[in-house]
């Protein structure tokens, strides 16, 4: 049932400027006419916009605002990313099933969506809050032929590509925490992890996830990180759709990312560093040994955090936490 639903759904969808005759639906789902009638009516049911005329048959006007691999796909302009969409409304974390599917040989391109993950990760073995329905819950996976030295470049670019698109679409002004919090008003809304699979010197794939607070309320945010986190919602008052923005993210990192493997690096070093919070001031830095003031000159090549420690000389870094005072 569902999958001659889903089949019927990516027919209209490949034909959403024509229309599609009942007959030839018919014909292609080997199901009579009138099961297609019927098909069309839960559609309609589910959200979906259908026009049927007759003698023409029938074309989707506009699809629901719920998650799905169909409402993703429909309207993505992308050449590779989004081309296999798994989509769960409930799962322990998207990179979980990343994982699975990167080691059953899924595609480059292939993400990951989640209404809710009761067990989301985030960086550093915490737990990542992932409430239903109120943000995008996405994994990536990717086989990139670059050294494994190079992966956390991927990070900050995607880093990069969440600052275009919240500024560009949802008109925010966002900063990037060192590595690659998304912070708005100095609270985090969104965060990125990413896993790699390697052998010494080839990537067998690399997992980015990306946890974005899109529609809570302050409320809806866990008591534990609401005094350093943030939604689109609180900070816009206005409500997004999570398939759009999924859509624009994608677009967005399709592009940055074929523009890297083409020309490297810098471009999105200039890029980050335009959105590094704190570039250029006195910043708290914690290492597993280590607790200290320094300036924060910008990031390096290799994703490295550039500092200037207080005796003038210049550090890079590449597991630290950082903080700064409020003066
Ligand atoms: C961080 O600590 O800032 C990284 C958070 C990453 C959360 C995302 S949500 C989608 C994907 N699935 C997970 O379990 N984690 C990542």
């Amino acid at each position: 049932m569902e999958s001659t639903r889903n089949k019927l759904i990516q027919l209209l969808a490949a034909n959403s400027e024509q229309y599609i005759s009942g007959q030839l639906l018919s014909d292609q789902l080997k199901i009579s006419r009138s099961a297609i009638w019927k098909h069309m009516k839960e559609l309609e049911k589910d959200g979906y916009q259908i026009e049927g005329k007759s003698n023409k048959g029938y074309r989707i006007i506009s699809y629901p605002d719920k998650l799905s691999e169909n409402t993703v796909r429909w309207g993505l302009e992308t050449d590779w990313i989004g081309k296999n969409i798994i989509h769960k409304e409930s799962t322990t974390s998207t990179q979980h099933i990343a994982h699975d599917e990167a080691r059953n040989g899924a595609a480059h391109g292939t993400i990951i969506i989640a209404d809710e993950q009761t067990k989301g990760k985030g960086r550093m073995n915490r737990s990542w809050f992932s409430t239903k329905g109120k943000g995008m819950w996405l994994s990536i996976i990717l086989r990139p032929e670059i050294a494994p030295q190079q992966a956390p470049q991927l990070t900050l670019l995607t880093a990069t590509v969440l600052a275009d698109v919240l500024q560009s679409y949802c008109n925010v002004k966002p900063l990037i925490k060192w590595p690659n919090d998304i912070l708005l008003n100095n609270k985090k809304t969104a965060g990125i992890l990413t896993e790699m699979q390697a052998e010494q010197d080839i990537i067998n794939y690399i997992v980015i996830g990306i946890g974005l607070n899109v529609n809570q309320s302050t409320l809806e945010l866990s008591e534990e990180i609401r005094h350093k986190a943030t939604s689109l919602y609180i900070e816009t008052e206005k409500e997004n759709s999570i398939n759009a923005l999924i859509q624009e993210i994608l677009m967005t990192f399709e592009k940055s990312y074929d523009q890297y493997i083409k020309n490297g690096f810098p471009d999105i070093k200039q890029k980050w560093e335009s959105y590094g919070f704190k570039i250029g001031e006195e910043i708290t830095i914690k290492t597993i040994k280590d607790h200290f003031h320094a300036t924060f000159l910008g990031i390096e090549e290799d994703g490295a955090l550039r500092i200037k420690r207080t005796d003038g000389s210049i550090q890079r870094l590449y597991s630290a936490e950082i903080d700064w005072f409020d003066k």
